[in-house]
């Protein structure tokens, strides 16, 4: 089974996906770290953020197990990626690997922006994830104090819907709900009933499909 989890940053897609992969023990990619992998690069050897050759040649040469490197999580890393993530070589540089990682048994379970549009139209399970920018923000900015990092929820916002807006509005891939996934409001609920509701709609599914 393939789980296509997409959404705007900070929805609470990401620790759906984890969730659900554990709870159906299928594999899990977070796609947004490859961009922020790319992002991180380019930033750490001073390369123009479009730059689209170079970003590409990155791209392609990433290393998966530096996957889980906690530089990758800030901020300025988050809407570096969103910058180089509308590079078309880019996306093109990536798409195999999302595949390829898609389709190993026994499935998994992908979180991103473009994963029910563009990796895995074919996805059994589409759900988009939606919140509030503000609560975004909130939970955003909650989350960085808790690791004792200062946090400005003002600015937060404002890099949460420059964010949005150039993600949505990039002319490759950009963000939208896929025409078959289920639109999944988290702006009132907490971690255990977004999971909950997750799951209901792949119950929800699988049930249809046993039907037909
Ligand atoms: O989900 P995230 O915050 O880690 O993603 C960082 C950026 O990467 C996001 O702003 C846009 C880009 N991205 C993308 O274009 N396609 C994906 N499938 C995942 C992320």
């Amino acid at each position: 089974m393939i789980i296509a989890i997409d959404g705007p940053a900070a929805s609470g897609k990401g620790t759906m996906a984890k969730r659900l992969a554990a709870h159906y023990g299928l594999r899990h990619l977070d796609t947004g770290v490859i961009y922020r992998a790319v992002a991180h690069a380019l930033l750490t050897a001073g390369i123009d953020l479009k730059d689209e050759a170079r970003a590409a040649e990155v791209a392609m040469t990433l290393d998966p197990t530096t996957f889980d490197n906690p530089a990758f999580r800030s901020h300025e890393v988050g809407s570096a990626a969103s910058v180089v993530s509308a590079l078309p070589k880019v996306r093109e540089a990536l798409l195999a690997f999302q595949r390829q990682f898609a389709s190993q048994p026994p499935g998994a379970v992908l979180d991103g922006r473009d994963i029910g549009t563009v990796i895995c139209p074919d996805a059994q399970v589409k759900i988009y994830v939606v919140a509030d920018p503000k609560i975004r923000a909130h939970r955003r900015t909650l989350e960085a104090r808790s690791r004792g990092e200062p946090a400005d929820e003002a600015a937060i916002l404002a890099d949460i819907l420059a964010r949005d807006e150039r993600d949505q509005n990039r002319a490759v891939a950009p963000l939208k709900q896929a025409a078959d996934a289920y639109l999944l409001d988290n702006s009132h609920l907490d971690i255990e009933s977004g999971v909950r509701a997750a799951i209901d709609i792949v119950e929800a599914v699988r049930a249809g499909r046993q039907r037909v």
